[in-house]
């Protein structure tokens, strides 16, 4: 099944750092920052595997496999050309497959994981049943001591709002406010449900001294990208 993703596979990386040159970091940048962030909240706990679902080209599980070089790394996406990236970058303990929608998670059978991470998928997924199947599908594959993380574009933010609209595979999207999404995912039986915001400044260099402020707005709703962090139980 040809998806919206296989036309920009290929291009995926340069279309991004393209879009984002306003903010001053680049897509590696902002991928490496999430799973930085996961690793600051998480990185003392044993975590021995990782569900990426969304994975895309699979650049967060590169940096997944830095940042926590012992878990089992899995990552699924329904789009065939960026599964066929994900794979050709040979990660080490890594299973990447496709899947045809998210019905297809019904099929993990005999494994749960420490760590489900979900980065800028679900404003591709304007379907409340299908957001709903998909996290029901997370609150089964998640182990009881597990984690999730869902990143999301914050439409609260304009220079967010901004590059989203500029962006041509992010046409036609409608971003998740962070209520919405918290009630999701309350509604689908996940505990401890956090929101936080992140990136506040421009990424330039000049900017540097004031990230540090960053870790003290974490709950200012205006940051470019917010995350849920919430436990099963
Ligand atoms: C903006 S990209 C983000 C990729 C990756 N998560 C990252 O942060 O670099 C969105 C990804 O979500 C995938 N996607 C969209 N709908 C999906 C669905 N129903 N199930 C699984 N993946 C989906 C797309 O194919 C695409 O690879």
């Amino acid at each position: 099944m040809v998806n919206e993703f296989d036309d920009f596979a290929e291009n995926y990386r340069s279309i991004h750092d393209g879009n984002l040159k306003i903010s001053g970091g680049d897509s590696n940048y902002f991928s490496e920052y999430k799973i930085l962030e996961i690793k600051r909240r998480d990185g003392d706990k044993k975590i021995e595997s990782i569900f990426d679902f969304g994975c895309g080209d699979g650049i967060p599980l590169s940096y997944f496999r830095k940042y926590f070089p012992k878990a089992d790394l899995y990552g699924t996406d329904i789009s065939e050309k960026s599964i066929e990236k994900a794979k050709n970058k040979n990660i080490p303990n890594s299973t990447i497959f496709l899947i045809n929608d998210e019905r297809d998670l019904q099929n993990i059978e005999n494994k749960k994981f420490d760590m489900i991470f979900i980065s800028c998928v679900f404003h591709h997924i304007d379907d409340e049943k299908k957001l709903n199947n998909i996290l029901n599908e997370c609150y089964r594959i998640l182990k009881d001591s597990g984690v999730l993380y869902i990143f999301e574009h914050n439409p609260k933010n304009p220079f967010t709002r901004k590059i989203v609209k500029d962006c041509i595979f992010d046409k036609g999207v409608r971003l998740i406010k962070h209520k919405r999404l918290k009630k999701l995912v309350s509604n689908n039986n996940f505990k401890k449900i956090s929101v936080n915001f992140t990136l506040f400044f421009p990424r330039f260099f000049l900017f540097n001294p004031l990230f540090i402020f960053e870790k003290i707005l974490i709950k200012l709703p205006i940051g470019g990208q917010y995350y849920i962090r919430a436990k099963k139980i």
